[in-house]
């Protein structure tokens, strides 16, 4: 354990190195990739350009770094960070080399301020917290490999089906190719893809949600094409998937993941919201309480852009009309002449707080939501406003993890 002296100076100069937050983690990245290139294969390419792991990383470190004397009252976030660690394959033997690297990078960016009592306590520091790190990730790594159709790092899937679900929509089936049993999963969690694309120097691992019940002979993903355009990259996997995976091919997953999770004991009515490709995790847990849980109130609100882009609406749409406790919202904000004619969507614009009320007439219920980063946010306002309980408020990125104040 550190004594009193070290996590003083922590704590002491956590603030100096938040306003250097940014500089330090870009540098500490750079420095990473140059020294071992191979890591290439396991970090995000694109969250990287966008700066969003670089933020990411800075804000757990930092926040471990406070709580660096009662770290299990982080434990939540520590084991939300270590689903995804586990679910890529970061391994203990990873954790000195990024430790090295960011105490190189501290070092270099606040120059003579970093004196040798300094980083001899950070360097303790991150010790500590990688050991937390490295603890709750090997119960991680055995309880996956353990479970009851389980496996260790990536297993083979041959794509059984490829399903268009919207314009930019598309489902893949993906059955285990060495015929063994499939773990089952709690409803929300994701799996990791491992893509080898033709012409890419690197590999390319990329989370999708499971977007079906568990309990059947396969896994589902929908992924929505991330097409490019003038002002946009392509989305490499996305695209790669869409346009030259077909059914047959082999696809390479790690087992499920995450804790944002739908809590089947509950038993109050539950709101489902979703943007775009976010409704991905929703209609798992949707399919779940519509086999399992009869009684339970379901309200499944979707906002698109427009019924060309809505996924799933004919399947969401026959489960309400099979099971009364179910009502499903659309809310479209650029609809279509053709929804417009034949009004397929309940509200045109956004949602706001007073229509989700018309709908949701209790707060006495647990939200999840996922979707864009915007849309998440005024989620997060309005249900706050109205004064839903935070243990009530359920949410997913479909990135790396943000603040949504
Ligand atoms: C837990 C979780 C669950 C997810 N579930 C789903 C799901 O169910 N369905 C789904 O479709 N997606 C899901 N995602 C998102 C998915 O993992 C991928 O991020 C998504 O498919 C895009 O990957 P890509 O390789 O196509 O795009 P990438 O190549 O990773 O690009 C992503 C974005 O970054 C931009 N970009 C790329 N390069 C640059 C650059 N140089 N500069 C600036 N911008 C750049 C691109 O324009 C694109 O918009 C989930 C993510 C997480 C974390
Ligand atoms: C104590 C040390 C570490 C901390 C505090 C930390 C923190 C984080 C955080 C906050 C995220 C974002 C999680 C999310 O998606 O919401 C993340 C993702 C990730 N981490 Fe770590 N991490 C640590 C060590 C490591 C190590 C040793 C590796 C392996 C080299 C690693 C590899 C990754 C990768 C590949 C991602 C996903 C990146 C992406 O999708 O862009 N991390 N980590």
């Amino acid at each position: 354990m550190l004594n009193k002296n070290t996590i003083d100076i922590i704590k002491s100069t956590v603030p100096v190195l938040e306003v250097h937050g940014t500089a330090i983690t870009k540098r500490f990245y750079e420095r990473l990739f140059t020294n071992h290139p191979e890591l290439l294969n396991i970090f995000n390419h694109a969250n990287q350009k966008q700066g969003r792991q670089q933020t990411a990383l800075a804000n757990a470190v930092y926040a471990a770094a406070v709580n660096i004397d009662k770290l299990e009252a982080i434990l939540p976030v520590v084991k939300q960070i270590a689903h995804k660690h586990r679910s890529l394959g970061v391994l203990p033997e990873h954790y000195p080399i990024v430790g090295e690297n960011l105490l190189a990078a501290i070092k270099e960016v606040l120059g003579d301020a970093a004196t040798e009592e300094i980083l001899q306590a950070w360097a303790e520091a991150y010790g500590v917290i990688a050991d937390a790190f490295i603890g709750v990730e090997a119960e991680m790594y055995e309880q996956a490999e353990r479970q009851a159709g389980g496996w260790a790092g990536y297993r083979a899937f041959h794509i059984a089906k490829k399903i268009k679900e919207s314009d930019v929509i598309t489902s893949f089936y993906l059955v285990p190719q060495d015929g063994q049993a499939l773990a089952g999963f709690e409803p929300g969690q994701y799996v990791s893809v491992k893509m080898d694309i033709p012409g890419e120097r690197n590999t390319h691992i990329r989370q999708y949600s499971l977007s079906d019940a568990p309990g059947k002979p396969y896994y589902r993903i929908s992924v929505k094409e991330e097409s490019g355009d003038l002002n946009r990259t392509a989305g490499k996997v996305s695209v790669y998937l869409h346009e030259q995976v077909k059914p047959g091919d082999v696809l390479w997953l790690s087992a499920p993941a995450g804790d944002f999770t739908l809590n089947q004991k509950d038993t109050r009515p539950v709101v489902l919201i979703s943007g775009g490709v976010g409704l991905t995790p929703m209609i798992s847990m949707l399919n779940t309480l519509a086999e399992t849980a009869p009684d339970r109130q379901v309200t499944f609100i979707h906002a698109a852009q427009n019924g060309n882009v809505h996924a799933m609406k004919e399947h969401v749409e026959e489960l309400a009309r099979k099971n009364p406790q179910v009502s499903a919202y659309w809310v479209y904000n650029q609809p279509t002449e053709q929804d417009r004619t034949n009004q397929t969507f309940h509200k045109e614009g956004y949602i706001d707080l007073e229509w989700l009320q018309s709908k949701v007439p209790t707060t006495e219920a647990s939200f999840y939501f996922c979707g864009p980063v915007p849309f998440m946010k005024a989620m997060n306002r309005a249900l706050q406003t109205w004064g839903i309980a935070a243990a009530d408020i359920h949410y997913e990125f479909f990135g790396p993890a943000g603040s949504l104040e």
